[in-house]
């Protein structure tokens, strides 16, 4: 079957490798259709991955068919279409134990720590799909994208009508505005980028739209929750003065380093800050139903469509590209 390796840093190569055999009791083996590009597989071939080994198959956006499936698996049938909840945890961990299979003290994420779903075929716990008979391959593939807003509002715990400021309009800061809008909350979006504001805009992804260069008076304190899904050190400590007293500061966005923060400001506002990382497998299921019923659009976000034989030759024009929100590759 085909498949595409990511070799080192700056080099795929596409080669043919055998097909996973019959799947275990519990698994299922799995045709790939769509696979979402995002900024871990973009961080892996620049070499800026942390804790990141090559060669390694990259691919952890999935919407996939079950094309076989293990004697113990009840829950799906041949031919059903589904997503890949692409986050393999332990089961037996104080994270596992706590219902934070997200944060699994021995996480291994496909297409990560282990080889994903940029080939033909591969086998995964069956337990790790979720499937619809209603949605397409590609929105399937961004359930996962969605899952890390999805996870990141629930955090955050957004109530009706307040106020909440998202900084970065990247594909992970869109999926947190989508389910902040859902619960009611009044949306402002925060980027430097003028092609990706006026995507939100052109989509009504949120309800103000801010050009973080060019900042107006009066936002200081204002908001009751601000997330940060820019991954910049320096958006992520300013992020702090936008924050209202007995707000939240929600860090969806992350970098390599310390973090120092104003402590004053952090006491006088008694903020909460919290981390947000993947999500769990409830996610999935609500992310799927919020899709079938129309509550998110995810086929906006498509500006590239790639067929898997060009993925090569196409991957260097997606790092340049200003105006893409997301590619997705056709297997
Ligand atoms: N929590 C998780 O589990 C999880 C999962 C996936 C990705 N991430 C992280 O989320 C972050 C965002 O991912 P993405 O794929 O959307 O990235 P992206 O690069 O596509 O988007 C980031 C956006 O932030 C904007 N930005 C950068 N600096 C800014 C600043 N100072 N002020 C305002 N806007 C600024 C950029 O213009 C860009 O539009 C990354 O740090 C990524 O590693 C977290
Ligand atoms: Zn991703
Ligand atoms: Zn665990």
């Amino acid at each position: 079957m085909k498949s595409i390796s990511l070799a080192e840093p700056g080099k795929f190569e596409q080669k043919n490798i055998e097909a996973p055999g019959e799947p275990g009791e519990d698994e299922a083996l799995i045709k790939i259709h769509k696979i979402g590009i995002c900024g871990t597989d973009y961080h892996a071939y620049r070499g800026k991955q942390p804790f990141f080994s090559y060669p390694r198959i990259l691919g952890h956006e999935l919407g996939v068919e079950v094309v076989a499936l293990g004697a113990h698996v009840k829950h799906l049938k041949v031919g059903d279409k589904c997503s890949v909840e692409p986050y393999l945890n332990c089961g037996s961990c104080m994270a596992c134990k706590n219902g934070k299979s997200n944060c699994c003290e021995k996480m291994r994420v496909l297409g990560v720590h282990v080889d994903g779903g940029m080939s033909e075929f591969i086998k995964v716990p069956a337990s790790k799909l979720h499937t619809s008979a209603i949605l397409n391959y590609e929105e399937l593939a961004l359930v996962e994208t969605l899952g890390i807003g999805c996870h990141a509002v629930n955090r955050a715990e957004i109530k009706t009508g307040q106020k909440v400021l998202v900084i970065g309009a990247g594909p992970i800061g869109l999926s947190v505005l989508e389910f902040a809008m859902i619960k009611g909350a009044q949306t402002t979006i925060m980027d430097l980028n003028t092609d990706r504001l006026a995507f939100c805009k052109k989509y009504n992804k949120a309800h103000e739209f801010i050009q973080a260069d060019a900042i107006p008076e009066g936002l200081e304190s204002a908001f009751e929750v601000v997330f940060d899904a820019t991954g910049n050190p320096h958006s992520m400590k300013n992020a702090f003065k936008y924050v209202g007293h007995g707000g939240k500061l929600v860090f969806v966005g992350l970098f390599q380093g310390d973090y120092a923060f104003p402590d004053p400001e952090f006491h006088r506002k008694e903020m909460s800050i919290l981390a947000s990382r993947n999500s769990l497998p409830a996610d999935f299921t609500y992310i799927i139903e919020q899709l079938e019923q129309k509550k998110i659009d995810v086929q906006s976000w498509i500006s590239r469509e790639i067929p898997f034989e060009e993925v090569i030759t196409a991957f260097d024009g997606l790092l340049t590209d200003q105006t893409l929100v997301k590619a997705v590759i056709t297997v």
